[in-house]
């Protein structure tokens, strides 16, 4: 499996898209579609990373404007796709001079914990009207 840049490789852009749609509950986020990510990534500064093969199987988004948060998500699920993405994101980072990332979880602090990621604490985050409990991480690069 290769790493690639989703910024700078427009081929895959409709599948990042679809690959986080299909995760969004995960990520406590809505639908977007092809066009607003365009004009997303027009405006923001963003790294994400993507894991292809003979398509795209994961993705690691760092949001520098959010304390360098670290979303990521797959399909399928426990095939231990969320190490090597956050290997991917932690190379990433490093490249850009990043001191250090930032994480918020519901249902993946094991996968966090074994990249090295140190549990802060918990916090709550609202999301439909629900108030979500989760872990928050920090991993310091050095
Ligand atoms: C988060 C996410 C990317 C993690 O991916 P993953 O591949 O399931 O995670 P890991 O790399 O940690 O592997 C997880 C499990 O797969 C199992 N596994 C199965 N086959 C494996 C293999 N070949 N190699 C490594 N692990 C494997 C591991 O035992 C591990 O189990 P455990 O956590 O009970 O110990 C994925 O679950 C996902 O997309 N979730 C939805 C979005 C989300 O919640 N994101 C997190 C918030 S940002």
């Amino acid at each position: 499996m290769k790493t690639i840049d989703i910024t700078q490789d427009s081929e895959y852009l409709q599948q990042y898209v679809d690959l986080r749609n299909l995760n969004h509950k995960f990520l406590y986020t809505g639908l977007v579609t092809l066009g607003e990510t365009k004009e997303w990534l027009n405006r923001t500064k963003v790294f994400i990373v993507g894991l292809v093969e003979d398509k795209l199987y994961g993705i690691g988004v760092i949001y520098p404007q959010k304390c360098n948060e670290v979303a990521i998500f797959s399909s399928p699920e426990r095939l231990g796709l969320g190490g090597l993405i956050l290997n991917a994101v932690e190379l990433k980072a490093r490249k850009e001079g990043l001191k250090r990332l930032f994480a918020w979880t519901k249902s993946s602090s094991k996968t966090f914990l074994r990249k090295g990621y140190t549990l802060q604490g918990e916090s709550i985050k609202e999301y439909q009207g629900e108030r979500i409990r989760g872990n928050y991480f920090f991993k310091e690069l050095r």
